[in-house]
């Protein structure tokens, strides 16, 4: 079988295709032939230099995959055909995390779904619904199962309450569809206007160019009235100002992401803590969680927005485009 291995931290050229026996399942296991993976900005982080001191060289990089299942071992549910998507986490498959159940991150501390074929534990597998084609189920483990962890899990989104969201990447576009399937309302940012045009086509009720407003968290503020119930925080530090200044007394801030740095010594915390606001860390989710997002999509058919599809042997231009951040929602890679 053919995968994408990172030998070292030496960017995104220097992801080496390699050749690899396909590996057989023991008890409990489950050989998936993975038709589709997708991006995250945290493969991005991976193949450019290291994320975390977790990570294993060599590795098979991005955590979100989806596939049919091909062979399995005794005690496993699944038959061979089955349409399956891989957990983010393998140990994590509900209730509260732990450090145990973190452990295992796919493409991270373990092998992750750049490859032709891969062993999952059962337990780590989840059907994939009738709606969605592989592409679409392989956008689901990381940045789908953050966005719901973040806005339903966390955030406890009711219909009626106001949701926002930073930028148009894969799980702000998905925390968008999730709120809106919740019935929430949703005022969306981005830097780019034609980006602007189909967050409102996705159901964004309120529009903000974060470039042109540089003060859009007190713009919600003033549209609202009394601010948003929850910010969905993928900036990190260089926007969780203006996330302060736009939710409201007693909401939330689900905090996610980094891609937005600025000193930490200019953060508005006296005003978080005045305005009794919770920040909630949010780290991926279970294979619960993921199953449950699934359940969700299928009752809505509702669909992952994926922005392009690469072929296999065009991985490495997935990660450039990713890193060109030109797309709106997912880039995603067909296998085979
Ligand atoms: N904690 C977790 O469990 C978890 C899980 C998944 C992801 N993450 C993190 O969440 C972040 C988003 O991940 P992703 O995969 O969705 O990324 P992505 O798809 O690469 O998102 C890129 C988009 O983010 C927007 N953006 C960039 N800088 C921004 C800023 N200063 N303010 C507002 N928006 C900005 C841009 O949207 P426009 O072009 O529209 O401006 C850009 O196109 C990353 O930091 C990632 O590491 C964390």
């Amino acid at each position: 079988m053919k995968c994408y291995e990172l030998q070292g931290p030496g960017g995104i050229d220097a992801l080496a295709l390699v050749d690899k026996p396909v590996p057989r399942p023991g008890a409990g296991e489950v050989l998936v032939r993975l038709t589709a993976a997708s991006l995250n900005y945290r493969d991005l982080l991976t193949v450019r230099g290291g994320y975390g001191s977790r990570q294993k060289f060599p590795l098979v990089p991005s955590s979100d995959g989806a596939g049919v299942v091909e062979a399995v071992g005794e005690g496993v549910a699944f038959v061979p055909g089955d349409r399956v998507i891989g957990s983010f986490f393998e140990s994590w498959t509900g209730g509260e995390p732990s450090e145990a159940k973190m452990r295992a991150a796919l493409g991270g501390a373990v092998d992750g779904t750049l490859s032709e074929y891969r062993i999952f534990p059962a337990q780590a597998l989840v059907r994939t619904p009738a709606h969605l084609t592989d592409i679409e189920a392989a956008t689901l483990p990381c940045a789908g199962v953050t966005a719901w962890s973040a806005v339903i899990k966390l955030g406890g989104i009711r219909p009626g309450q106001t949701v926002l969201t930073q930028g148009t990447g894969g799980v702000s576009i998905f925390a968008l569809q999730i709120a809106r399937m919740a019935g929430a309302c949703v005022i969306a940012t981005s830097s780019s206007e034609t980006k602007i045009a189909r967050l409102i086509s996705l159901g964004a009720d309120v529009t903000l160019n974060y470039k042109t407003t540089p003060d859009w968290g007190k713009k919600a503020r003033e549209i609202t009235g009394q601010g948003v119930d929850l910010v969905v925080e993928v900036g990190g530090v260089g926007t969780l100002n203006e996330s302060i200044r736009a939710t409201k007394i007693g909401g939330t801030i689900a905090f996610i992401g980094v891609l937005a740095g600025a000193p930490a010594s200019e953060l508005r915390l006296p005003l978080m803590v005045m305005q009794q606001q919770r920040l909630q860390g949010v780290t991926v989710g279970s294979v619960d969680d993921l199953q449950a997002l699934a359940n969700a999509l299928a009752l809505h058919q509702v669909k992952p927005v994926v922005d392009r599809v690469f072929p296999f042997a065009e991985a490495r231009d997935a990660f450039h485009y990713m890193a060109s951040g030109a797309h709106l929602g997912k880039v995603a890679i067909a296998i085979g």
